[in-house]
């Protein structure tokens, strides 16, 4: 069977960079796709800067390792605040990063009134002030950032339906702002979509990045010399730092169904990293 082209690697804590995976699908059905989850570390909301980097550098490198690929997608807002100018100075392929999406939000916006729905690292970071002061000016922008809400998703997709009555509480805060167009700025939170919607039902658009990932991927692939849309045939293998998450074989069937190829690898892996160096001596073996 001929190996897909391109064949793009996908970075996140958890199982939420599948948002980002099922865009790129759409716009790249052929390519062959190397999803790194670090969920011995999830959730990144909690986890001090040095530590995301350190982990995020080092799974990276020893997933290329083994499987070259043409380009890296950070999949996950909290790492890509951080952790985007060590990798692209140790890397040499397209490293393409996930960024809350304020300025498409605050183009729909009526009310000038955003939401931003993140970890609590990301809406903290300073990376986030400054999209909003550059695009949302205008706005008032109400940031939520909660880690519960993260968990709720990957439990959601295990067990196939989401606590309703939780998301609400969580949301409250957001919802007494009224804002009519909320920014999903953490990659789990379009997978659940439906529930968040359930919660906060003014809300008139729900903005997260996917698409604008997707394109920017196709578009870098082109600039490296390639068909844009990709040749040969799709294949999927998923790595996981623990116990690879419940939700990710529902979710594989329910999304795109046959669009991760017929048999997608799913394998827990070790991941080493160096004791007195924050990154480098990265190791990772299948168990
Ligand atoms: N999916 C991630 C994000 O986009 C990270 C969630 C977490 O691990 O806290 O931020």
């Amino acid at each position: 069977m001929e190996q897909g082209w391109p064949r793009v690697l996908l970075f996140d804590s958890g199982i939420g960079g599948l948002s980002i995976a099922d865009a790129i699908r759409l716009r790249l059905p052929h390519a062959d796709m190397v999803y790194a989850g670090d969920n011995a570390g999830f959730p990144y909301g909690d986890l001090p800067e040095h530590e995301v980097v350190a982990r995020c550098v080092a799974l990276v490198e020893a997933a290329l390792a083994r499987w070259p690929c043409d380009l890296v997608v950070v999949a996950c807002n909290t790492a890509s605040t951080v952790v985007l100018p060590a990798l692209r100075s140790r890397l040499r392929l397209p490293v393409v990063g996930v960024v809350p999406a304020i300025k498409p939000a605050a183009a729909l916006s009526c009310s000038r009134r955003l939401g931003v729905l993140a970890t609590p690292a990301t809406v903290d970071r300073p990376y986030l002030a400054s999209l909003i002061d550059e695009y949302a000016a205008d706005c008032t922008v109400l940031r939520l950032g909660s880690s519960e809400l993260v968990r709720l998703a990957e439990a959601g997709l295990a067990q196939g339906q989401v606590d309703d009555e939780r998301v609400r509480a969580i949301l409250q805060p957001l919802a007494a702002g009224d804002p009519d167009t909320v920014v999903l700025g953490c990659t789990h939170f379009p997978l659940i979509q439906k529930a968040l919607a359930r919660a906060m039902p003014g809300v008139v658009h729900w903005v997260d990045s996917g698409d604008a990932i997707a394109r920017r991927v196709v578009q870098l692939l082109e600039e490296a010399g390639g068909n844009g849309a990709g040749t040969g045939q799709a294949s999927s293998t998923f790595l996981f730092t623990a116990e690879p998450p419940a939700g990710l074989r529902k979710w594989l069937e329910v999304s795109q169904p046959g669009a991760y190829g017929d048999s997608p690898q799913i394998s827990r892996v070790s991941l080493n990293t160096a004791r007195n160096s924050s990154m480098g001596n990265a190791g990772l073996w299948q168990q």
